[in-house]
């Protein structure tokens, strides 16, 4: 009886064929215009609207558009899907058949189907609005029930309607090393595409996440902000399409480049999430939605806070051993850390792993280099009172390994050109559209868990592009589904992994920063932010992610000068108040530091500690962007119920006699008193307001001056690299 309530309830509602569909979230509503038989439209996204205002909503003079335009009619128009069906039409026109709703622990999930009016074939429009976050997403479902295949040529997740006006867009670019930059732009006439093309890793470069300021230049603080973010691990599409029309057309689904889709009958092809946000608070309205979204549904163990870890990467590089990793063990546990991570290294052996030519494929320890075994070092990591995890980089292969001898038929390569390599001259992806290749990865991690049951972590990487278009597996007529099915099976493999370990943290990581997406972060805890490890571009980088990503799955390591990546040196204090605004963790070998240097780490890990929970579970609010040229930047993380906040402040450029702006805080209670406490401080003398009180509308309307220069002692002042942490305690 129990499940046929909800049944019964769908159907009902199903029968409601109302006019308006209105899709709720606390304090947003999508209003969508659908009855049985006719169009689907949209009427309204925005703040919850009145009793009222839903009456006399048409006659603002809303104007129709199309949900999930089809091709066939007015063919001069973007669309959404595109379908060659069975008889060779290449035009579609689906009309409502039903509008459903269904519960869900915290959402509500409407689906409105839809039917094409001469083919049985059918597109379910969903979304599910969370009854707890201001978040809806959406998908479709595309079901054939013809009697025989038709051909997808586009696919997209959904669209949006945004009116025209003065509409800025707001998105991430970069390169590896250089991920994560912040552009901003007015949308002018035309249409603007961001989108991926790589098959493996997907943020490099453009992101598939977005904002839209609807009223003019972007605001941190305040402006009507809609955000979306493809949730896609794959390559993807998004297009903007500003035209001579009163509404500007948001598209977002798979890239349908070399990649049309052969429906068979009956299947159901599901598009990935499309996840939007309506706030009126500006970018930092926005970001925090995501970010309170991403905590409770988005990212595996969310809502909890991460370990601090050294990575021996940029320590030690491929020279692994049992006595170095014991060292670094001793050393990260000594300045107070919690887990080690042993990265690339420590496998192979018949090709053992010592340089990146070979070895990728071979998931089984060198016992030359670790003679008792991951056991052995795990035995070590408990000796120091700290867990530990390792490095794979399972989807990849070398052809000089044992994987490859065996198994050739395994990789994506050239069928019938010139296979190109990646990584090492070597390297090549694994065809994850081969469900014996998925069931291999899903096995090096479970095997890697059986013999290791106490392994507290895994880093997971992904350094090759699908350089050639070829899979040994898919017949000759369905290679166009290669990116697709190469999705597919790596999320099937995530998922299995996730089922069977729900508490092992897993870090995507892609050459640095190349999988920070929300297609992989139900599975994985965190992401690896950038390889370039630079304090002063990781301000940059970890700005942009900051619009979309919280803190908690943002890596960000203490490295050692000179920069590996950039040649710089910065200080200690930079590099380490830089870290601590996201998921602390170092990444250099402690051998090299002095003892002065580890006692200074060892308090700012304390330190860390202690603002953890607020750093990587509370509210961001960015103070002011490195990207507007006030050689500066500044944010601060405020707890949920105000009762304590961590502000950081970073010079990004010292100019001599540079009149700084005195820095006005953001998002704490007004009535409330916070005393400050500087951390991290290297100046000889405490600020003049340390350990002082003031109310929180004091340090928002007033704010605190931030002194440009450290002095250090009497005689020297370290004026470049000046940075500032403040804990704010509320009485
Ligand atoms: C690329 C990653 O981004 C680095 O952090 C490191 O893990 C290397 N791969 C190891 O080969």
């Amino acid at each position: 009886m129990k499940k046929l309530i909800p049944i019964l309830s769908m159907m009902l509602a199903a029968l409601a064929a109302s006019a308006q569909i209105r899709i709720a979230t606390p304090n947003t509503e999508l209003i969508l215009d659908g009855e049985v038989g006719g169009d689907l439209s949209f009427l309204y996204y925005g703040n919850i609207l009145s009793d009222t205002d839903i009456e006399s909503l048409t006659d603002a003079g809303v104007s129709w558009n199309d949900v999930y335009p089809t091709y066939g009619h007015w063919t001069n128009a973007e669309k959404a899907l595109e379908v060659t069906h069975s008889d060779g039409n290449m035009s579609t026109c689906v009309k409502v058949e039903s509008i459903s709703t269904r519960q869900e622990p915290s959402a509500t999930v409407t689906v409105i189907r839809m039917k094409d009016t001469s083919y049985p074939f059918y597109v379910n429009i969903c979304y599910r609005a969370y009854n707890d976050v201001d978040m809806i997403e959406t998908w479709t479902e595309i079901e054939n029930q013809e009697k025989k295949p038709v051909r997808l040529t586009r696919f997209d997740s959904g669209s949006l309607a945004i009116r025209y006006g003065d509409v800025w867009l707001t998105h991430l670019t970069g390169s590896i090393n250089n991920e994560g930059r912040l552009v901003q732009e007015p949308l002018q006439h035309g249409m603007k595409v961001l989108r991926n093309k790589d098959g493996v890793r997907n943020s490099h470069t453009e992101h598939s996440e977005v904002m839209f300021s609807l009223d003019g230049k972007p605001m941190e603080h305040s402006g009507q902000v809609i955000g979306a973010a493809l949730c896609y691990s794959g390559n993807y599409e998004l297009r903007i399409h500003t035209r001579e029309r009163d509404y500007i057309e948001f598209y977002a689904g798979i890239n349908p480049d070399n990649s049309a889709y052969t429906l068979e009958p009956k299947e159901i092809f599901t598009t990935p999430v499309l996840a939007f946000t309506y706030t009126d608070e500006g970018h930092g309205g926005a970001s925090r939605n995501f970010h309170k979204w991403a905590r409770r549904y988005k990212l595996a163990n969310g809502t909890e806070t991460r370990k601090i870890l050294l990575n021996s990467w940029e320590g030690v590089g491929v020279h692994i051993n049992e006595e170095v990793m014991d060292q670094m063990m001793g050393d990260i546990a000594s300045m107070g850390g919690e887990l080690f991570v042993m990265d690339d290294g420590w496998f192979g052996d018949k090709y053992p792993r010592n340089n990146d030519r070979q070895g990728l494929g071979d998931w089984v320890v060198d016992d030359t280099k670790l003679p008792n075994g991951i056991q052995g070092l795990i035995r070590n990591a408990d000796k120091h009172g700290i867990t530990f995890g390792l490095w794979i980089e399972p989807e990849m292969v070398n052809t000089v390994s044992e994987l490859y001898e065996k198994h050739p038929d395994w990789v994506i390569k050239g069928l019938v050109h010139e296979t190109l390599h990646g990584r090492g001259g070597t390297q090549l992806v694994l065809d994850l559209s081969n469900p014996e290749v998925q069931d291999f990865i899903f096995e090096i991690v479970d095997g890697i868990m059986t013999a290791n049951p106490d392994l507290d972590y895994i880093k997971w990487d992904a350094n090759m592009t699908v350089a050639n278009h070829g899979s040994q597996y898919l017949p000759k007529d369905k290679q166009s589904h290669l990116f697709i099915e190469y999705h597919r099976g790596l999320i099937n493999v995530c998922e299995r992994i996730r089922a069977k370990y729900p508490k092992l943290t897993l870090q995507s990581c892609a050459t640095g920063g190349g999988r920070a997406t929300y297609g992989l972060m139900p599975y994985f805890d965190e992401f690896w932010v950038s390889d370039n490890s630079d304090a002063l571009q990781r301000i940059h980088i970890q700005w942009g992610t900051s619009f979309f990503y919280p803190a908690n799955a943002m890596a960000a390591h203490i490295s050692a000068v000179p920069n590996w990546i950039l040649d710089r040196r910065t200080s200690l204090k930079y590099r380490i108040d830089v870290a601590m605004s996201g998921r602390l963790g170092m990444e250099v070998q402690p051998k090299h530091m002095t003892e002065e240097e580890k006692d200074f780490c060892r308090k700012a890990i304390a330190d860390y500690k202690m603002i953890r929970p607020v750093v990587q579970l509370g509210d961001l609010y960015r103070l002011v962007s490195p990207y507007e040229g006030y050689n500066m930047a500044s944010l601060m993380y405020v707890a949920e119920d105000k009762s304590e906040a961590a502000f950081f402040w970073w010079k990004t450029e010292l100019l001599w006699d540079e009149q700084i702006p005195r820095m006005k805080m953001a998002g704490l209670d007004p009535d409330k008193k916070y005393t400050v406490r500087e951390l991290n401080r290297v100046d000889r003398d405490e600020l003049k307001y340390e350990g002082k009180t003031f109310t929180g509308k004091f340090l928002m309307e007033h704010g605190l001056e931030m002194p440009s220069k450290h002095w250090v002692d009497s005689d020297l002042h370290r004026s470049d690299w000046t940075s500032r942490v403040l804990y704010l305690k509320a009485e």
